[in-house]
């Protein structure tokens, strides 16, 4: 009877450790579930209101999809106002498909998110883009990002998140766009 009662404690004990090791092995998600989890983070991270040209409703400006995620389109010409509207404690201004930003730290244009080699993200490896979402900078050594790309919140996002963003990122079709440069403080009013 002893005897019974060792093997079926064994027998329990070997049970319960196969169920461990099967529960605790990760599932590896395939790259079609990181491309819609990546979706779902950039549609609630709110990305396209910033970097996906828009087309006005009588509702407001919703997103453009055939220019999705595709940044400030380069051939739209950039509105003439006062410099000193952008002084420190009055506005922050944005054109009305809030791709083109205004404020006491110049004229900052939303990048272009596609993967387009030469003007979009194509060549950009997935240590770049984390790299610059931890840092706040140009792939992680170069210029400050500037305002209002939140990536202080977008950097808090744990590697599997991030991995996901640009899996989606990297899926979208390529747009060629040339964003332009920002300009500094002192040089919107030359446009005018
Ligand atoms: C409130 C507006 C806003 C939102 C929301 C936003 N961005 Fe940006 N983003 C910008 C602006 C403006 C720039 C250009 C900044 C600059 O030129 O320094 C930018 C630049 C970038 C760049 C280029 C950085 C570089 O070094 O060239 C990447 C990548 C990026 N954003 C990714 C994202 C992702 C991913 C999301 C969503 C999770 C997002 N952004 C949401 C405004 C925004």
């Amino acid at each position: 009877m002893k005897k019974y009662f060792l093997f079926f404690i064994l027998c329990s004990v070997f049970f319960v450790m196969i169920f461990l090791q099967l529960d605790c092995s990760p599932k590896k998600m395939t790259n079609e579930e990181l491309i819609a989890k990546g979706k779902q983070l950039v549609l609630f991270g709110g990305c396209n209101d910033c970097h996906t040209p828009k087309m006005m409703t009588a509702m407001g400006p919703v997103p453009d999809t055939t220019r999705l995620l595709s940044g400030h389109p380069a051939n739209q010409p950039i509105p003439q106002f006062d410099p000193a509207l952008t002084a420190p404690g009055k506005w922050v201004l944005t054109d009305d498909g809030s791709t083109m930003w205004f404020g006491p730290w110049g004229a900052s244009f939303t990048a272009n998110l596609t993967p387009d080699s030469s003007t979009g993200l194509g060549a950009w490896t997935l240590d770049n883009f984390i790299k610059t979402m931890r840092t706040g900078k140009h792939l992680g050594s170069g210029r400050d990002l500037l305002p209002p790309m939140p990536w202080q919140g977008i950097g808090t996002l744990n590697d599997e998140d991030l991995t996901a963003i640009f899996a989606y990122l990297q899926s979208i079709p390529p747009i060629n766009n040339r964003v332009p440069n920002p300009i500094p403080p002192s040089m919107p009013s030359d446009k005018k």
